[in-house]
């Protein structure tokens, strides 16, 4: 969760721990013999074994997994990751970090007898179970970014200085002294399934810069111990695990801490003075997420720079903000904080995320400081116009104000003077009038204006963003063509044009337009007409994109480097069930609903091609023919809906061994012949082959010999109990974010 600014620092102290070792490898390796192979063979045999003891998941095999890459004829001291001590040939270095390796390590893995490792790193993995004793053999590990044996009395291990076990599924708990790690400046097991308490030996290791244990299962109590020497601990995240009860007074031994995370921290019907954490002089970073806090007008920080205070019950609107001049990062989302945003806000001079959603802020949307990067003021009840003044934040990189009650028009001012503008979500408000012309930011990412009262046409500029890649103007009443500049743009995944009065043909007379990195595309509830020719879909398929995706659930803007942020993911909500497309499953996905409109002729048999697709809704249409065969390659099909049309011929029968289908309806349409057998198929409900005079077979009633008439009464009464399956683009958004602090937001979604 946490890529920081001190991971970075740690990555470059690595980088040039490395950077020394390997020059001064080859150099030796020069003076040496440059072309020698230097593997020997029980190392390389190791390592293969090593490569073979885990399960790569066959859909990442490609990209990431440098294990896939190694060749058993070559030297491995030049396999991908390995590095070896060019005197000795032995394998020093391992680094198979983010490797998608699947399983656990066993104690008896042939890592362990790769006994002169000095350096490991197993990080962003999918290692579980209990980290083996074995660890113990590396007895030269210095730097290890993957799991010691915290259970074993370790002389060796006192040299460690880095234990990074970040992002992988282990349990097991630490151990209860942990004085002999007497040399550990950073100790990172952040994203794993740790439980037991955290010993308060670890803070007495006087090296110690960085902990983070954050996102496990860690509970109470917190003992900080017996600190002799003043404590050099810098950041301490503790943030998501089951701690409970009072914060400990005893923290504040920790006396130069810059950066603490307790988020979540249960601290019952107690009631946290926040004012207790501004005794840290040295505090650049604090997250206090979730806890009930008590925040008096005189507190001051000395050195805050961000401040996390997320779901804290705060009514009012903390006035000691206005003070805090260093202030770059500001997150105060989901409170119950009241009435205007003060305008000593408006003058914070370093100011650049501010995340004040879900909270009852109301009137106009007064001043934002000019440093303003990323403003995310949804789920308020801000009114009135979208002030112009916005349009002079030359920084801007992200605004979502969905969920207001803004009135009047679009702004006018996002256009191509400032192209910085990547993300704008503007749904759920009174916007109205046309859609302007010079609206557009030709940088933007994420265009999101569903349910306002738009009228008009598409901008057209929109064909001139090229970064675009999510647009979504459902609900709206836009009045135009299918865009299909639009969907040449190369980077568009998510196209939603639902409940509009767009008309017209989808598929262009001339060219075929491919849609490589589709994932949504929703036209359903539109005036579209016509045939969708037989290879509609050939060329929706051409890559299989994996995007780069941050954790939504923690998505974080963070330190370094451009990142990249999508918040809100794309909801399915179906009979009540919530199912949230997160993350790598989610890119992987498709979903198509062209429902509701007038399209006819066949149903194109290219859609077979599409093997991810989730949901495929081409309901009340005009389709005609048979239902392709090709249907059937659709292994990973959850909902089928092709009711209200008029296809004939049977339902194809191999579609009853659809495994994942768990919706499908091909009611009012004019098919024939026996309902597929199949335990998916059985399980519907009869509406789903209702009105199909030929159909028969369970779950009808009528028998594949003689008939019955169809109980209609109780099919219409079915049609209003049944919740359809609504699909919502809530809101996905790319931040760049570009400064160097630490922790500094997180965008919690519902
Ligand atoms: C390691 O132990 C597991 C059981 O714990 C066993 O199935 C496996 O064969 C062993 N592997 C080797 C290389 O001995
Ligand atoms: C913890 O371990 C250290 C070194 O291994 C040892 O000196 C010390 O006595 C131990 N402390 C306790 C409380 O067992
Ligand atoms: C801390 O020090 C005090 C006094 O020096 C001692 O009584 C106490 O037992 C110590 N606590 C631990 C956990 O070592
Ligand atoms: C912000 O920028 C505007 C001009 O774009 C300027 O008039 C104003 O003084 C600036 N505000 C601050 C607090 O610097
Ligand atoms: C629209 O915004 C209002 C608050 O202004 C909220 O109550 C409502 O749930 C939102 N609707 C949707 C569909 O998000
Ligand atoms: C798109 O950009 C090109 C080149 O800058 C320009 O000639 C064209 O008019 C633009 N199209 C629209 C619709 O704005
Ligand atoms: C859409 O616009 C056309 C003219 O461009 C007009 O003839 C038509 O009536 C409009 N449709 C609706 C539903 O407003
Ligand atoms: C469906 O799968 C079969 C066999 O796997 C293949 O021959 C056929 O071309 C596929 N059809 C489409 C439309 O992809
Ligand atoms: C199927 O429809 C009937 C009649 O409308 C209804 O009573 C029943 O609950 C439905 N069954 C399921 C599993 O949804
Ligand atoms: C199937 O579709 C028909 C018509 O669209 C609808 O009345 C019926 O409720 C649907 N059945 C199910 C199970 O969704
Ligand atoms: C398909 O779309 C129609 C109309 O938009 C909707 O009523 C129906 O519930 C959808 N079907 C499913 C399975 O979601």
């Amino acid at each position: 969760m946490i890529h920081s600014c001190s991971e970075e620092r740690k990555m470059l102290i690595l980088w040039s721990l490395c950077l020394i070792f390997a020059l001064s490898n080859s150099l030796l390796l020069v003076i040496a013999s440059p072309s020698q192979h230097l593997c020997l063979p029980h190392q390389r045999d190791a390592l293969w074994e090593f490569k073979n003891e885990f399960y790569v998941h066959s859909d990442v095999l490609s990209s990431d997994n440098k294990t896939e890459k190694w060749r058993y004829n070559t030297d491995c001291c030049s396999w991908d990751g390995v590095s070896c001590d060019p005197k000795t040939g032995k394998i020093v270095e391992l680094g198979l970090e983010d490797s998608s390796l699947n399983g656990p390590l066993r104690s008896n893995s042939s890592l362990f007898r790769l006994q002169h490792l000095q350096s490991l790193d197993l990080s962003y993995n999918n290692f579980s179970g209990i980290l083996p004793d074995s660890i113990g053999n590396l007895k030269y590990l210095s730097v290890l970014r993957e799991g010691p044996n915290l259970q074993l009395v370790l002389p060796k291990l006192s040299s460690l200085i880095f234990i990074n076990l970040r992002s992988n599924q282990f349990k097991g708990t630490l151990p209860s002294n942990m004085s002999s790690l007497s040399k550990l400046e950073s100790f990172d097991m952040n994203g794993n399934s740790f439980s037991g308490s955290i010993p308060s030996s670890l803070f007495t290791i006087p090296s110690l810069l960085e902990v983070d244990l954050g996102r496990n299962q860690f509970s109470g109590p917190l003992e900080i111990g017996n600190i002799s020497s003043p404590s050099k601990l810098q950041t301490l995240f503790l943030g998501d695990n089951h701690f409970n009860g009072p914060i400990p007074g005893s923290l504040s031994k920790l006396v130069g801490l810059k950066y603490l995370d307790l988020s979540f921290w249960n601290t019952g019907r107690d009631i946290v003075d926040l004012s207790f954490f501004s005794h840290f002089i040295s505090l650049r970073g604090l997250d206090l997420s979730g806890i009930h806090l008590n925040i008096s007008s005189t507190l001051h920080f000395s050195m805050i720079e961000s401040l996390i205070l997320s779901s804290c019950s705060i009514s009012e609107f903390p006035k000691f903000l206005e003070t805090q001049t260093k202030l770059r990062n500001l997150d105060i989302s989901v409170n119950q904080i009241e009435g205007h945003l003060p305008e000593g806000f408006g003058r914070l001079p370093k100011l650049q995320f501010v995340i004040i959603s879900g909270n009852l802020f109301s009137g106009e949307l007064t001043m934002l400081p000019n440093s303003t990067r990323l403003f995310v003021g949804s789920d308020n009840r801000f009114s009135g116009e979208i002030p112009k003044r916005l349009c002079e934040l030359f920084e801007l990189r992200a605004l979502d104000l969905s969920n207001n009650n803004f009135s009047g028009s679009f702004p006018r001012c996002f256009d191509n003077f400032n192209t910085n503008l990547k993300v704008l979500h503007l749904q759920n408000n009174s916007l109205s009038g046309v859609f302007p012309e010079e609206s557009i930011s030709l940088g933007l990412r994420s265009l999101d204006v569903g349910h306002n009262q738009l009228s008009g046409e598409l901008p057209k500029s929109l064909i001139n963003c090229t970064y675009l890649e999510f647009l979504n103007v459902e609900g709206n009443r836009i009045n135009d063509t299918f865009p299909f500049g639009v969907s040449l743009l190369p980077h568009i995944q998510v196209l939603v044009l639902r409940s509009n009065e767009f008309h017209g043909p989808v598929s262009h007379p001339r060219d075929s337009f491919s849609f490589p990195n589709l994932r949504i595309f929703d036209i359903s509830d539109n005036r579209f007409s016509g045939v969708l020719p037989s290879d509609y879909f050939v060329g929706w398929n051409a890559v299989s994109s994996v995007v780069e995706v941050e954790d939504y659930r923690y998505g974080i803007v963070v330190a370094g480097g451009i990142r990249r942020l999508y918040y809100s993911s794309v909801v399915l909500t179906n009979k009540g069930l919530k199912m949230e497309l997160v993350g790598s499953v989610f890119t992987m996905y498709k979903i198509i609903d062209v429902s509701r409109n007038r399209l006819e002729g066949d149903i194109p048999e290219s859609i077979g091609s599409l093997k991810e697709l989730i949901v495929l809704n081409m309901s009340y249409n005009a389709f005609t023919g048979r239902i392709p065969q090709s249907l059937t390659n659709l292994t990973n099909l959850q909902s089928l809906d092709l009711s209200q049309n008029r296809l004939s011929g049977e339902i194809p029968p191999q579609l009853g061994k659809l495994t994942f289908i768990s919706r499908m309806n091909f009611s009012y349409n004019m098919l024939e012949g026996p309902i597929p057998q199949g335990t998916q198929i059985q399980s519907q409900n009869s509406s789903s082959f209702a009105e199909n005079p030929g159909l028969c077979g369970a779950p009808l009633e009528d028998t594949c010999g003689g008939r019955e008439e169809p109980e209609q009464e109780q099919d219409e009464k079915k049609e209003e109990k049944e919740q359809v399956l609504s699909w919502t683009a809530a809101a996905i958004a790319y931040v760049p974010g570009v400064v160097c602090g630490l922790t500094i937001a997180y965008i919690r979604t519902s």
